[in-house]
């Protein structure tokens, strides 16, 4: 496709965007008793339902014809190839390839299952007890240090599929905060204890800092010597890994090829085997591997990340929506917004396009979320009347792993009761007729009216999983990964770097020069140094 077509295409999602009725939805229900029928698309187990938006038959059609004008599909196929996607660093983007063998990518396909393998064969031996502490005591917890896409991933996925029982007991330790490792001590016997520290680069500072801390700890513990039988690393870099001290053998690499917020598939979910036990793990990768293979194979119309990437362009581009939020009707899945926030902000938080022009359209919307029903008695006020509507995202699990089925059915019947009264609301002479019905006097009706009007037509989509398990929540995080890949294809921006999370970085090292030494240096503006003064004063007592 010529980028003559690509403009023609957002041209026009843009001419139907400012049709008088395009963000209207109740019409769309009305005149076809079908919708739900014809959009909704099924993959890897999964159902999306796109009915509640605003998208019409013509709008669909628009949006699949930027789809193709974008070059989904090459780009998409390029990826499973071994193409060089990540442009800015001249990397391939190969995380489908650590679920499942890409023939396009043969060679990374088999050095990642040679290190899973690895990872199989220490997860079990640690399991069987054959690998132990340094005072000979079975290892029953995992201490994983990491951040950011270290950290997320295994964090959402051990407390979306954790139980008691299980092979051992998974802590994180994620934010260089000392009151984190204050909480998390108190869970932890240094002689059961197996560390990961979790670093792609192993230069992160947080994540560093944390680790030597803990390798004190642990000397402390255990001795010097000793401390060695309770260090592993997941890293690319072999070389920073040798100079903590972690012996080879110890070592999980993966490759560069593997970006940081698409890494839990990797060695980085080694305490996700070590927690869960090797056979739920493998069911995780198999589920994303599902779903890579839908993304792959099925049709661009009935594509779920497809589906769900252009319903997101419809909202972003079209319509002018730049926030969205992300309710899984399913504790379990609490922190499934935490890592969504980095996949999809860090991702597509982007201002130029891959050939470092500005880009020409809205890009990635602020994400935010929490499980459902909490978040309805939080911030939903906001998505139901605030001026501007907040696309959401509503994940519901059919059947639930306790037999508590009165909550269950609540917490569903609350799921769908949201998505519908988004896409109904109120209008006046339906709330003047519950008021009536509830005996209010007209004075109040009429005082109060305004303020109960919902103005309804507020898009959603809603993804079912038939149960929170291993595969179906795998085959859930490949979706949101390849829908941000076609957002990426569509804005032509580099979903794979994050050059943005630099700068803090830099900046950091002078301040934490001035707070070590007590003293503000003068080279910043006049407010860091001010806070930094009068933090070294209040420190100073
Ligand atoms: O600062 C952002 C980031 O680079 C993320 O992209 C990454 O997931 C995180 O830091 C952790 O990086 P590392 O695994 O190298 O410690």
């Amino acid at each position: 496709m010529s980028a003559d077509q690509l403009q023609a295409a957002w041209a026009g999602l843009a001419a139907l965007a400012t049709a008088p009725d395009a963000a209207a939805i109740r019409p769309l229900f009305a005149h076809d008793p079908d919708r739900f029928a014809r959009f909704h698309a099924r993959g890897a187990g999964l159902l999306l339902d796109i009915s509640k938006t605003a998208i019409s038959d013509e709008v669909r059609a628009c949006l699949l014809g930027l789809a193709r004008a974008a070059d989904v599909a090459g780009r998409r196929d390029m990826m499973a190839s071994a193409g060089m996607v990540n442009v800015t660093e001249r990397r391939a983007a190969l995380h489908m390839a650590l679920r499942g063998a890409l023939p396009g990518a043969a060679a990374e396909s088999a050095d990642a299952a040679a290190t899973l393998e690895a990872m199989r064969v220490f997860t079990e031996a640690v399991h069987r007890g054959e690998i132990r502490g340094a005072t000979n005591q079975r290892f029953d917890t995992v201490l994983n240090i990491g951040i950011g896409g270290s950290d997320l991933g295994p964090v959402m996925v051990g407390r979306a599929l954790w139980r008691a029982g299980d092979p051992m007991r998974p802590i994180h330790l994620g934010n260089v905060d000392g009151h984190g490792w204050e909480t998390v001590l108190p869970q932890l016997d240094a002689r059961r204890t197996l560390v990961l520290v979790a670093s792609k680069t192993f230069t992160t500072q947080e994540t560093m800092a944390n680790a030597h801390l803990v390798k004190r700890w642990m000397e402390a513990s255990v001795g010097k010597l000793g401390a060695a039988a309770h260090f592993v690393a997941l890293s690319t870099n072999l070389k920073a890994t040798a100079e903590f001290g972690i012996a080879p053998d110890r070592v999980f690499p993966f490759r560069d090829w593997v970006g940081g917020r698409f890494s839990l598939w990797s060695a980085i979910g080694l305490s996700l085997a070590l927690s869960l036990g090797w056979e739920r793990f493998q069911e995780l990768l198999d589920g994303a591997a599902a779903m890579d293979r839908h993304f792959l194979e099925a049709p661009l119309e009935q594509n779920l990340p497809v589906l769900l990437a252009l319903t997101e362009a419809w909202h972003v581009n079209g319509l002018g929506l730049d926030r969205r939020a992300v309710l899984p009707y399913d504790e379990r899945l609490r922190r499934l917004p935490a890592h969504l926030q980095q996949l999809e902000m860090e991702s597509l938080g982007k201002r130029v396009r891959l050939d470092g022009t500005p880009v020409s359209h809205a890009t990635g919307p602020v994400v935010f979320g929490e499980p459902g029903t909490s978040a309805q008695h939080s911030f939903m006020q906001l998505v139901h009347q605030g001026p501007k509507p907040v696309p959401v995202d509503f994940i519901l699990v059919a059947r639930p792993d306790h037999t508590h089925a009165e909550n269950h059915r609540i917490l569903l019947a609350h799921g769908l009761a949201q998505a519908e009264a988004l896409l109904t609301g109120r209008d006046a002479a339906g709330v003047q007729a519950d008021m009536r019905a509830a005996g209010a006097d007209e004075a109040t009706i009429a005082r109060l009216l305004p303020h109960r009007i919902f103005p309804g037509d507020r898009p959603s989509v809603t993804i079912v999983l038939p149960k929170l398990d291993p595969g179906s929540l795998g085959a859930l995080i490949a979706l949101y990964e390849h829908k941000v890949f076609v957002l990426g294809a569509l804005w032509d921006i580099n979903p794979f770097d994050q050059w943005g999370v630099e700068l803090g970085k830099v900046l950091a090292a002078p301040l934490l020069h001035e707070l070590a030494a007590g003293a503000a240096g003068d080279t910043h503006d006049s407010s860091t140094t001010g806070l930094l003064a009068e933090v070294l004063k209040l420190q100073a007592g």
